[in-house]
C-alpha cells in the first residue's frame, strides 16, 4: 500500500500532474475542413481540463494514417494551429495535455488513401468487419498491402516530424499509439503480422517497428520524458489476436526502457484475468497508467495498492467534464449517451455540464 491518493500529484516523465486522474483518448470524428480542430475542440478539452492529464483523441500523423471520417490531422500548418488553441486553453484552465499518434494502416479504406492507393499494414490480411467511408457510408474493409522493409523508416520518420508538430503545437508531450489494432499494433501481434523478414515471426522481430517508431519520436521530443506509449494486450477490438499477450507485451515494454519515457498507458479492464499491468510496468519502467472500466473505487484501489501511478477515464470523461471534482466531492455522475460519441453537433460533445447544473466555462 502507498499513501497515494488519486488526488495526488504525480509525474509522469516531466510532466507535473495536479492529480492521477488522466482523460483517456477518445476519437470524436468532429474535427473541421482539412481535419482541423475546431473551436469546439478547444472548448471541449478545456471543460475536462480538471483531469491530471489529458490525452487527445488519436490524431494522423500523415493523411494516410487516416481511416475515419473528420478526425484531426498534426501534419499541415493549419492543424498546429488549430491545436495550439486548445493547449493554450487546456493550460489556461489548469491542465496538462499530451497528442495521441496515430497511423491506422489496415483500419483505413482507399477512399482516405491519397490518390486512391491501397491501405497499407505488416501483412495483407485484410480485418474482419467495416470502415466508416467519409461520408459516414460503411463498406467492408480492404485487403492491404504489405510495407516493403525499405518504406518502414520513412514512416517511422513521419512519427518524429508529427511529434515536432505536437512540440511546435505546445503540446507537453505525445502518446504513441500502439494498441487497439492500428499500424504499431499490426506489427506487435502475430494475428495480423505474417512477415517472414526482420519485422515479423520472432517477438523480437515484431516489437522492432515500435523501437524504431520510438527512437524517431524520442530524438524529436529531445528526450523520452515527453513521451508515452499506450498498449491494449488482450484487446480483440479490430479484428486482433496474439498467441502469447505476456511474452510480447513484456517483451515489447522491456525494449523501450532505454528511452526512459514518461509513462505507459496499458488498456487492461478491471477484472482481466491475466493481469499484464504490473509486468509491464516492471519491465519498461516508467510511471503506470491503467484503464478500462474503473470506478472511482477501484481507481483508488490501484493507486492506493502502489499498482498503478495513474488511471484514465474514458467514457465517464466525455458525460463528467469535471470529473475529478466530483469524484472529489462524492457527486453523482451524468451517464453518457453512446449515439453522440462518433461526429455530429455540440450536443454530447460540450454541453454535458458541469456540477451546480452549469456547462463548464471555457
Ligand atoms: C468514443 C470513444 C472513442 C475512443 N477513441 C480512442 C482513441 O482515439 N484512441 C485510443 O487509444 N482509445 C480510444 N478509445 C478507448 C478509450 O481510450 C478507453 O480505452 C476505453 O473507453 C475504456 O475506458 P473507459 O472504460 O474508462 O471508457 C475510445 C473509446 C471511446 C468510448
Amino acid at each position: 500500500m502507498t499513501s497515494e491518493t488519486l488526488f495526488s500529484p504525480a509525474k509522469f516523465g516531466s510532466i507535473a500532474a495536479k492529480n492521477r486522474l488522466v482523460m483517456a483518448p477518445m476519437t470524436r470524428n468532429r474535427a473541421g475542413a482539412g481535419n482541423v480542430p475546431t473551436d469546439q475542440t478547444v472548448t471541449y478539452y478545456a471543460q475536462r481540463a480538471s483531469a491530471g492529464l489529458i490525452v487527445t483523441e488519436a490524431t494522423q500523423i500523415v493523411p494516410e494514417g487516416q481511416g475515419y471520417p473528420n478526425t484531426p490531422g498534426i501534419h499541415s500548418p493549419e492543424q498546429i494551429a488549430g491545436w495550439k488553441k486548445v493547449t493554450d486553453a487546456v493550460h489556461a484552465a489548469g491542465g496538462k495535455i499530451v497528442l495521441q499518434l496515430w497511423f491506422t494502416g489496415r483500419i483505413s479504406h482507399s477512399a482516405y488513401q491519397p490518390g486512391g492507393k491501397a491501405t497499407v499494414s505488416a501483412s495483407a490480411v485484410r480485418p474482419a468487419g467495416h470502415v466508416y467511408l467519409p461520408d459516414w457510408s460503411k463498406a467492408e474493409y480492404e485487403t492491404p498491402r504489405a510495407l516493403d522493409a525499405d518504406e518502414l523508416p520513412g514512416i517511422a520518420k513521419a512519427y518524429g516530424q508529427a511529434t515536432k508538430n505536437a512540440k511546435e503545437a505546445g503540446f507537453d508531450g505525445v502518446e504513441i499509439h500502439a494498441a487497439n489494432g492500428y499500424l504499431i499494433d499490426q506489427f506487435l501481434r502475430d494475428g495480423s503480422n505474417k512477415r517472414t523478414d526482420r519485422y515479423g515471426g520472432s517477438i523480437e522481430n515484431r516489437v522492432r517497428f515500435l523501437v524504431e517508431v520510438t527512437e524517431q519520436v524520442v530524438a524529436a521530443w529531445g528526450s523520452g520524458d515527453g513521451v508515452g506509449v499506450r498498449f491494449s494486450p488482450h484487446n480483440p477490438y479490430n479484428d486482433m489476436a496474439d498467441s502469447n499477450p505476456e511474452a510480447l507485451f513484456v517483451h515489447a515494454a522491456a525494449s523501450l526502457k532505454r528511452f526512459g519515457l514518461a509513462f505507459v498507458h496499458v488498456i487492461e479492464p478491471v477484472g482481466t484475468e491475466l493481469q499484464l499491468a504490473g509486468k509491464i510496468k516492471a519491465a519498461i519502467g516508467s510511471a503506470l497508467i491503467v484503464n478500462g472500466d474503473y470506478t472511482f473505487d477501484k481507481a483508488s484501489e490501484a493507486v492506493a495498492s502502489g499498482l498503478a501511478d495513474a488511471v484514465a477515464f474514458g467514457k465517464p470523461f466525455i458525460s463528467n467534464p469535471d470529473l475529478a471534482e466530483r469524484f472529489a466531492r462524492g457527486a453523482e455522475l451524468t451517464a453518457f449517451d453512446p449515439s453522440t460519441f462518433f461526429g455530429g453537433t455540440d450536443k454530447g460533445y460540450i454541453d454535458y455540464p458541469a456540477l451546480g447544473g452549469t456547462v463548464a466555462a471555457e
